[in-house]
């Protein structure tokens, strides 16, 4: 059984988010009557230390991906500050981005379309390689076998296109894409959900296993408390842009304070 968590790894803070807060101008035309922006992100604060796996639970629409996109760099912020390994990313150079951008990754909840279905499996893992400078064909060659190995693919698969992989596949070589230079820390924006139940456990357990090996630290995005409950030592629940409640998932099942997650907890299916 693999040792989820061990807290030993947990003490320091990887990023610190502060006070954030994110907009999104909702004007679609030149000629529209303007629209009062949307706000996805209300003074979000939250840490996430090295080596765990922290669970964002809430409500779609909440600011979930939001937030993950903006904690990635993917998204500028209003205002707040977002630290990584201590340092503001607002401050980082051209160089600390692209370091950053090597550092860190992103796995979508739809792998049916995250994959450019134009592509075969080997240009699309090859792609990350090539922007980071990866030149040395050889090299590039030994980083593919080596992925496709730790996400359970095939060698053969390198040759084939996405529309020919189930979906349970598709998300291994999502998976693959976003590892494959070795990150620190990776966003796992509801990878699950779009996949069949069957094969939802193959993907945790993966992504377990990558954890281990690489020594990551995930956000772990969700709608699944069941799932959270068994991957994450803390979660943390968004309603409408704000963090409602954070703290250790046992304490939190056990003892909801939020209207909100008491809702969550309730809408379980339970097994009698
Ligand atoms: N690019 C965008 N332009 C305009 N509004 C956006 C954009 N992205 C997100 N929003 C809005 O910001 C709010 C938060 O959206 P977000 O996608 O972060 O929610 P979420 O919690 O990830 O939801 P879900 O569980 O459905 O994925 C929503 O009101 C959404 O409509
Ligand atoms: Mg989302």
């Amino acid at each position: 059984m693999v040792k989820i968590n061990n807290m030993e790894n947990c003490k320091e803070n990887l990023i610190e988010v502060k006070n954030v807060h994110k907009t999104f101008s909702s004007n679609t035309g030149l000629f529209e009557p303007k629209k009062e922006p949307v706000y996805a992100l209300k003074g979000v604060s939250l840490n996430i230390k090295k080596g765990e796996i922290l669970g964002l639970v809430g409500e779609s629409g909440s600011g979930k991906s939001t937030l993950g996109n903006c904690i990635l760099k993917l998204l500028d912020i209003n205002c707040g500050e977002i630290l990584y390994d201590g340092v503001n990313v607002e401050n980082f150079t051209k160089k600390d981005v692209k370091e950053f951008r090597k550092k860190t990754g992103l796995i979508f909840q739809n792998p049916y379309s995250s994959l450019n279905p134009k592509m075969k499996i080997k240009e699309i893992l090859s792609e990350p390689l090539i922007v980071n400078g990866i030149k040395d064909k050889k090299t590039r060659e030994e980083m593919l076998e080596e992925i496709v190995s730790l996400t359970g693919l095939n060698s053969d698969d390198l040759g084939r296109f996405p529309h020919e992989f189930s979906g349970g596949q598709r998300q291994r070589i999502a998976i693959a894409r976003a590892l494959i230079l070795k990150p620190e820390f990776v966003v796992a924006d509801e990878p699950i959900s779009a996949l069949d139940v069957s094969i939802q456990a193959q993907i945790i357990n993966l992504l377990i296993d990558l954890k281990e090996k690489f020594n990551l630290t995930y956000l772990f995005i969700s709608h699944d408390l069941n799932v959270v409950k068994y991957l994450c030592t803390r979660v943390v629940i968004m309603y409408r842009g704000e963090i409602v409640e954070e703290g250790e998932t046992t304490e939190i099942f056990k003892n909801p304070k939020h209207s909100y997650t008491k809702l969550l907890l309730d809408s379980i299916p339970k097994v009698y």
